[in-house]
């Protein structure tokens, strides 16, 4: 039996087989060989180290080359046969070497642990999952940005508190959320600086004995820098516990656009329509089309925070270095890109295939909206903005007890409030001048919100470069 003693990577101090359900419960071989390629890379960087260091002769150092490459073969063509004792994928690897190559396989691990060779395997797989991340991310935020760009002229209500507060563009909208994921962007870039750090060459806990030219591994595998500390580098995992964060935020960002989007799908609002490929029936009523990607993609943002507090809670308890409960770290790692990959792709679509109302979201503007610029109407007669907004309140309160709308007061009536309303107040009830007085930078006016079209398209152009 391949899992009998002896046979371990660490079997020579035990006696006595471990209990399967032992054995089961300390593998995680099931999740941890997705990061196959890795842990090859890894390997074939330090074979380099041990040849440079005459720990291993050049002959040796190419059988273990051609051996990992053929592993590579194995594994991409899906006919790795994982076998039991195959605790995890660094030992699975060096099991399979060893079948393919003999003694030499035996030297490969010389002065390295699976401590030090776990979280090189994790960097380096992060590193590439990052690339992917930023890739869906960009192209999310092109999509909202060009669809600003075509829809700049559609007006619609702002709401605070869920109560409609002031007029303001459709794209304005878009591209509150468009910035958002612009940070997280950033955000990612940032802590790719922090994972893109070499740990290999820490050993266990006290470094190596051996004369390993941890420079040369990290050149070799593309890293930016070497860790300063290795009971460190063997035992944190801040740079899992922040992708987890980013994951976490990235996606309560993409929780708050759904919320907006379901509320204006409902039939109340019918501000817009998801396509068909993103919406589902139901199995029961027949007229109903729910908003399921939306909904999904709200859901999301609770299973990576609960990720991330998870871990952290997992983090909390431990003493320093090298902790077995650190092996929960890959589970938490792979759900969160996996989800926040899913969740970019499917907004993205959303996004791109869903239709505006536009004369429905118009037809929801009402005059009270305006009463903001009815205040600024007297503050441009020099009254201070406290009074105006107190005398405004008091156009609405009228109007209110009348039963009428805020732009049915005759100039008459506002006369009785402040000789100040004169008959150009009838200029303040329309919507389109109203938002263009938001023209400085940042504001819903068309020139303001153009100038966010084109930062964010230049932002985006730098991201690529
Ligand atoms: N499978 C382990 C993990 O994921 C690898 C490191 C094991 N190290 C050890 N000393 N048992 O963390």
């Amino acid at each position: 039996m391949a899992n009998s003693e002896g046979e371990k990577l660490w079997g020579g101090r035990f006696v006595g087989s471990t209990d399967p359900i032992m054995e089961k419960f300390n593998a995680s071989i099931g999740c941890d060989q997705r990061m196959w390629e890795a842990d090859i890379r890894g390997s074939k960087a330090y074979v380099k180290a041990l040849e440079k260091a005459k720990l291993v002769s050049t002959e040796e150092m190419d059988s273990v080359l051609q051996g990992m490459d053929q592993i590579s073969v194995e594994w991409s063509k899906g006919v790795f046969v994982i076998k039991p004792g195959d605790e995890d994928i660094h030992t699975a690897n060096e099991r399979r070497l060893k079948e393919l190559i003999g003694e030499p396989a035996g030297k490969l691990h010389t002065g390295r642990s699976r401590n030090d060779q776990v979280v090189t395997d994790m960097r380096l797989w992060l590193r590439d999952a990052i690339a992917t991340l930023k890739g869906n991310a960009l192209q999310l935020i092109t999509t909202m940005v060009e669809r600003a760009a075509v829809e700049i002229d559609v007006l619609f209500p702002g709401y605070t508190h869920m109560q409609r507060a002031q007029p303001i563009r459709w794209s304005h909208w878009i591209l509150s959320h468009a910035v958002a994921l612009s940070r997280d962007v950033e955000h990612l870039q940032e802590i790719r600086r922090r994972v893109n750090v070499l740990p290999l060459g820490s050993g266990a806990i006290a470094g190596t004995p051996f004369n390993i030219d941890r420079e040369l591994l990290c050149a070799e595998l593309a890293f930016e820098d070497i860790s300063i500390n290795s009971l460190d580098a063997t035992g944190q995992r801040d740079f899992v516990a922040e992708f987890l964060f980013w994951a976490s935020l990235c996606l309560t960002h993409l929780s708050k656009m759904a919320e907006d989007l379901m509320l204006y799908s409902t039939k109340e609002f019918s501000f817009l329509s998801l396509s068909d490929a993103y919406s589902t029936g139901s199995s029961l009523m027949p007229q109903k089309k729910n908003a399921d990607s939306l909904e999904l993609i709200r859901s999301k943002a609770g299973r990576v925070l609960g990720r991330c507090a998870g871990f952290m809670m997992t983090l909390k308890g431990l003493p320093s270095t090298y902790n077995k409960d650190l092996q929960e770290d890959k589970e938490a790692m792979f759900d969160c890109f996996d989800t926040v990959h899913a969740v970019l792709q499917v907004t993205t679509g959303v996004i791109s295939t869903l239709k505006i109302n536009q004369s429905v979201m118009e037809a929801a503007l009402s005059p009270d909206m305006l009463a903001t610029d009815l205040a600024y109407y007297l503050v441009r007669k020099g009254i201070p903005f406290r009074e105006a907004h107190g005398l405004s309140g008091k156009a609405v309160y009228m109007a209110e007890s009348k039963n009428i709308d805020l732009n049915q007061l005759t100039v008459d009536d506002l006369a009785t409030i402040s000789p100040l309303f004169e008959s150009d107040v009838s200029s303040v009830w329309d919507y389109r001048r109203s938002v263009e007085q938001y023209s400085a930078p940042g504001g819903t006016a068309k020139s303001s919100v153009a100038a966010q079209v084109q930062h964010l398209r230049k932002w985006l152009q730098q991201q690529v470069q």
